[in-house]
């Protein structure tokens, strides 16, 4: 099994590369999050949305025009993505019930102290938590009864853990889990109602709370 190699740099910033990373999401969003969409399709949920690892708002506008949550809250670490996703939300004119916050994943206080979501979302970010342990209950429990949590990822294998195509791609490939992993994760929370998929490059997986 190819070995998981961690990220050492967990966050992006910098005004310059959080600006091209939204230029890469306009370019090529559509594309790579399509096989996103078409399972956020079928999960169906609505009311308070939790984001994590929001980067510069691509995804969050897209989220907030197709499904119209009730609030949507981003949780990033990187101020400078928040700085750029909360100037997209407005040049987007759908800044209404989308809050920025700062901070990660793993900090349990602060996600608790964000109150109780129906659906928590994330996409390619999971492979940069310092501790997904932590982030996955942390989540679980900020879940409301019958609440979903939807983490959409990359797949540690394949060509592009051998081969470095885009550098990028390549160290998040590495740094990725395999359906093993994020099973062992569950056991180890006691979770037992999810759904692991592994498609091509990405993996996903959706955890229900019992009502
Ligand atoms: C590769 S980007 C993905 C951005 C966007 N979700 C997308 O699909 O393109 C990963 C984002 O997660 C953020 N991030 C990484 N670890 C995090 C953590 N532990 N808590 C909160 N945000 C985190 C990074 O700063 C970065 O903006």
């Amino acid at each position: 099994m190819p070995a998981r190699i961690p990220y050492i740099n967990h966050f992006i910033t910098g005004k310059k590369t959080t600006g091209e990373y939204l230029r890469m999401q306009e370019w090529m969003g559509k594309f790579y999050l399509k096989d996103f969409f078409c399972k956020f399709d079928q999960i169906n949920n609505f009311g308070r949305f939790l984001e994590i690892g929001s980067g510069p708002g691509y995804q969050t506008t897209l989220v907030k025009e197709k499904y119209q949550p009730r609030e949507l809250i981003g949780l990033e670490y990187s101020t400078d993505m928040i700085r750029v996703a909360e100037e997209y939300c407005w040049v987007k004119r759908i800044s209404d019930n989308i809050k920025y916050i700062h901070g990660t994943v793993e900090d349990k206080s602060l996600i608790q102290s964000l109150g109780r979501f129906d659906l928590i979302y994330s996409t390619f970010s999971f492979h940069r938590w310092s501790d997904a342990i932590q982030g996955i209950d942390n989540l679980y429990k900020a879940l409301n009864p019958n609440g979903i949590l939807f983490l959409y990822d990359f797949y540690r294998g394949g060509l592009f853990y051998y081969l470095n195509v885009n550098r990028g791609l390549w160290e998040s490939v590495r740094a990725s889990y395999r359906p093993e992993d994020v099973r062992q994760m569950l056991t180890t929370l006691g979770i037992e109602n999810y759904f692991i998929r592994h498609k091509g490059l990405y993996m996903d997986l959706v955890v229900k709370k019992e009502g």
